[in-house]
């Protein structure tokens, strides 16, 4: 039975600061393929990836790749990112990885066990990483 509707295919972001106050964009950082290109708005990242589901289920977990573009465009190592909605921690994953301070809020019990466990499995690929040298642990 085909279904009478657009396959939901993108999400929006929205960026905002406090009127005044200096922002950090690392432009360079995420246009590195073509550095002459001027970074498109949008950004074609596939959906999220059967690995990155290990840990459990959330309806509306976002792919890593995209929120790690965003986190690094938008912030430097050792600040602090807070994810008021964390759903299943993308956000506090992509944190740890780059070596981000983080603070998150979710509702529903269950998604924040899950975005415990996957944060906590970051942090511990990242001690892990650093025992065997930065070599895959
Ligand atoms: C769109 S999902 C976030 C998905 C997340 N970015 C991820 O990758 O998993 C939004 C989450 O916000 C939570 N939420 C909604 N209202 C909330 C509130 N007032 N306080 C805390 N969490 C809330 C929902 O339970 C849901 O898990």
């Amino acid at each position: 039975m085909p279904q009478f509707a657009w396959a939901h295919a993108h999400e929006t972001l929205l960026w905002a600061d406090k009127g005044g106050s200096r922002h950090t964009f690392n432009y360079h950082l995420i246009n590195s393929r073509n550095p002459s290109a001027q970074v498109s708005s949008v950004w074609s990242i596939p959906s999220v990836p059967r690995k990155e589901k290990l840990h459990g289920y959330h309806p509306t977990q976002k792919p890593l790749r995209l929120v790690r573009r965003a986190v690094v465009a938008s912030s430097r190592e050792g600040d602090l990112v807070f994810d008021p909605f964390c759903g299943s921690g993308t956000m506090g994953v992509v944190a740890k990885e780059l070596g981000r301070f983080f603070v998150g809020s979710e509702r529903e019990e269950g998604y924040a066990e899950l975005a415990a466990r996957r944060i906590g499995a970051a942090v511990r690929g990242g001690v892990l990483r650093e025992l065997s040298g930065g070599e895959n642990a």
